[in-house]
């Protein structure tokens, strides 16, 4: 344990999930809902027999279904996400999906890219997570996942502020998880290998399958689950931690970029 002077922020290992929640007769609440990885955790909570599910998607009304509830939802905008927040008052899992993947090796990124890279994977998440945190309260708790990243734990130059915004995803996720379990929220980060969406549209190399990882982290709020490692790597990269310099970046020493 570490010791800090004042004992109101002391860290503290946490207890025990209390428990997971069961998927079938939850509402949920799902950013950036109309593609890739959102629209997949859509289909598979209905599928798993979610009586609700509020499809939050900068386009509105482009997400429909029976027992879909389309809403109009930019991240970014802060009147948006309360609005959204108080639409969604009866929502008990809140999945934390929409981000951007903005290219940029660090000496060479411009500040711009990389603001809009934590504006939206960062600051929006937590806008979310601020503004439905009461909602979870009501509701029981519930659970809030987090769809962070195997680069919240390791980078590669072309896509330095990504990996960044992840890595500071990753530190409020166990933040938010410190402060929400007084309220009996699940709080589950989400770690995975690269997946074939718009997102890595171009890029080669074997790819998970949106519902590859969507399964997996409905099976973590079952189960009452803090993090899900999907795919081989992010196990890997996991375990390398306590030595990553030598073990994830081995040619640093030759200039790699
Ligand atoms: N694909 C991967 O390899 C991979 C791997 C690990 C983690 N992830 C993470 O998984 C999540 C989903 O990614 P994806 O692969 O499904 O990407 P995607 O296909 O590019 O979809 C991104 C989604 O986020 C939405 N979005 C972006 N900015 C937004 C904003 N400001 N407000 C609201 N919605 C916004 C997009 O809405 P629009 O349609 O309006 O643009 C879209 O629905 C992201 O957090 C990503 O970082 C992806």
């Amino acid at each position: 344990m570490i010791a800090h002077r004042s004992k109101s922020w002391a860290i503290r290992p946490l207890p025990p999930t209390e428990h997971g929640m069961r998927i079938d007769g939850s509402i949920a609440f799902v950013t950036g809902a109309n593609r890739g990885i959102g629209h997949a955790f859509v289909r598979a909570l209905l599928g798993r027999g979610a009586s609700k599910v509020y499809a939050g998607t900068r386009t509105p009304g482009v997400v429909a279904g029976d027992d879909v509830v389309p809403v109009g939802l930019d991240i970014t905008n802060r009147e948006q996400v309360l609005a959204a927040a108080a639409i969604a008052s009866d929502a008990d899992i809140v999945i934390n999906n929409a981000g951007i993947a903005t290219p940029g090796r660090p000496l060479t990124v411009s500040l711009d890219d990389a603001r809009r890279d934590f504006e939206v994977n960062v600051l929006g998440t937590l806008s979310v997570s601020q503004a439905f945190a009461p909602v979870l309260a009501a509701n029981g708790g519930g659970a809030l996942v987090n769809v962070l990243s195997v680069m919240s734990w390791v980078t590669v130059p072309p896509m330095s502020v990504y990996a960044a915004s992840k890595a500071a995803g990753w530190s409020l996720t166990n933040a938010l998880r410190l402060q929400l379990r007084d309220q009996n929220t699940l709080v589950t980060g989400v770690f995975s290998d690269s997946v074939s969406t718009d997102m890595t549209d171009g890029l080669a190399g074997p790819m998970l399958s949106p519902a590859e990882v969507v399964g997996p982290v409905l099976d973590a709020i079952e189960a009452g689950a803090e993090e899900v490692l999907v795919g081989d790597y992010p196990r890997t990269v996991k375990a390398s931690l306590h030595d990553e310099l030598r073990l994830l970046y081995p040619g640093r020493d030759r200039g790699a970029s």
